[in-house]
């Protein structure tokens, strides 16, 4: 039995949520390793929809679920999403590291503070988090929450950290009452997630060598890595798959594939180049079709079409053999698609796209023309299986896969679970 990893591809939101939620079904443990609440997986089961933001999708299934050291982790935000779950009826059976990082009220305000604008963030505090992680003298883990120095430690950091608070705007008052707020809050979580406090990475890699199914769910897209996608543009996490390796503690050698989620076109809130972006009539009929309105924001995303140079940069840094293709439907009804095969960059044709915002910036996509299709209702071809559908959209699969070197095991059309149609490919993955 495999370690996978599903990895975002694009910019984020290309619904791996809805993967993980269908590959869970042989999972027996499903595991975050980056990013925090600035995360939307929705998943659609049974007619109910969740919105998560921290939990593994695989709770949907009433999986085994880790949250893993890697992960900027928001009591607040977590203990809403339990109460959620727990009111849909969901088992929880959860475990959140010791060593994730605390977003504390202070992170969320100096997100927004500082940036908020200047890069398009979510505010959900993950990058001010994960700064204090990497600077160490400011940084707390869950596990501080339940030291007897708790108390001190959050005195201290405040007071490094009041100067910068102050001159943000952030602090107005007084730091000793900003400090007793935060200790009241603090004392329910203490309360709240003490059973769920454990070792992540003892449980992972003893599933792994017994053999056991287990997911690795990615948060954001690989054009949003901290090094590798288009900095500064980009989140505060290892977005790629290498980061289920850092995020939780296993090594390479416990990872048996790397499944790749795009959308059949592309999306990115907030700032930064996008080659292929659309503005005008086309752009508006995907946003609105796809409901492409941000699930932790709500913010309208920006929409373009599908970049195959930016997908082969994604293959090639992730090791993806097997993609899930999301949101074929939202297509349906344009006569004509147009897919980047490479970008003319200062005179060159480039295959793969460069992930730096100047060149991206540049870049001017090379466009390939294919047949368009029209399908009113899915439902009935879905019933039926892949194979049942239109030879235009088929084949639209299949230039996908023949340019990035990939097999498609699962392909979307719609959020709901009985929306995704597997191929022929799939069971590579589930008989590993
Ligand atoms: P942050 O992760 O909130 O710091 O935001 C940094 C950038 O990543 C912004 O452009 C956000 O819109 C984007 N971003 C963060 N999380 C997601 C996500 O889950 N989906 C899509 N974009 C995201």
């Amino acid at each position: 039995m495999p370690g996978i990893v599903v990895v975002g591809m694009q910019f984020g939101d290309e619904s791996k949520g809805a993967v993980v939620d269908y590959l869970a079904e042989w999972a027996d443990l499903v595991v975050r390793y980056n990013g925090g609440s600035n995360a939307g997986h929705t998943v659609v089961a049974e007619g109910i929809k969740y919105k998560l933001h921290l939990v593994p999708s695989g709770v949907v299934r009433g999986k085994r679920v880790v949250i893993g050291a890697g992960i900027a982790f928001d009591p607040e935000v977590f203990l809403e999403e339990l109460e959620d779950l727990k009111a849909k009826g969901r088992k929880i059976d959860l475990l959140i590291s010791k060593k994730a990082t605390l977003v504390l009220p202070y992170h969320k305000e100096l997100d927004a503070a500082i940036a908020g604008g200047r890069i398009g963030t979510t505010k959900r505090g993950i990058g001010p988090a994960y700064q204090d992680k990497m600077s160490r003298v400011t940084g707390l883990k869950v596990m501080d929450l339940f030291s007897d120095r708790f108390s001190e430690r959050l005195l201290e950091v405040l007071k490094l950290k009041e100067q910068e608070l102050r001159s943000s705007g952030v602090l107005k008052g007084n730091i000793e009452e900003y400090y007793r707020e935060i200790m009241k809050l603090s004392e329910k979580w203490r309360r709240e997630l003490a059973s769920f406090l454990g070792d992540d990475f003892m449980e992972v890699n003893e599933a792994i060598a017994s053999g056991k199914f287990v997911i690795f769910e990615g948060a954001q897209g690989t054009m949003l890595d901290v090094d590798h996608g288009t900095y500064p543009f980009v989140t505060s996490s290892s977005t790629i798959a290498g980061g289920a390796c850092t995020g939780v503690g296993i090594s390479p050698l416990a990872i048996d594939a790397v499944i790749g989620v795009m959308k059949a076109y592309t999306t990115r809130v907030g700032k930064g180049p996008f080659p292929t972006e659309l503005t005008g009539d086309i752009a508006q009929y995907i946003r609105d079709k796809g409901g492409e309105y941000g699930t932790t924001t709500g913010r309208p995303r920006r929409v373009g079409w599908l970049d195959l140079p930016m997908l082969r940069y994604s293959v090639m840094i992730n090791g993806i053999g097997y993609v899930a293709i999301r949101k074929l439907d939202v297509l349906s009804g344009l006569k004509k698609l147009k897919v980047a095969v490479a970008y003319e960059l200062d005179g060159e044709e480039v295959k793969v796209a460069p992930p730096y915002v100047e060149d991206m910036e540049r870049a001017k996509p090379i466009y390939e023309e294919l047949d368009g299709w029209n399908v009113e209702d899915w439902d009935e071809l879905v019933k039926k299986g892949w194979d049942s559908f239109p030879s235009e959209a088929r084949d639209y699969v299949r230039f996908v896969e023949r340019e990035l070197g990939v097999k498609a095991i699962l392909i979307g059309v719609g959020p709901e679970r009985e929306m995704t149609v597997s191929t022929s490919y799939l069971k590579e993955i589930i008989e590993l």
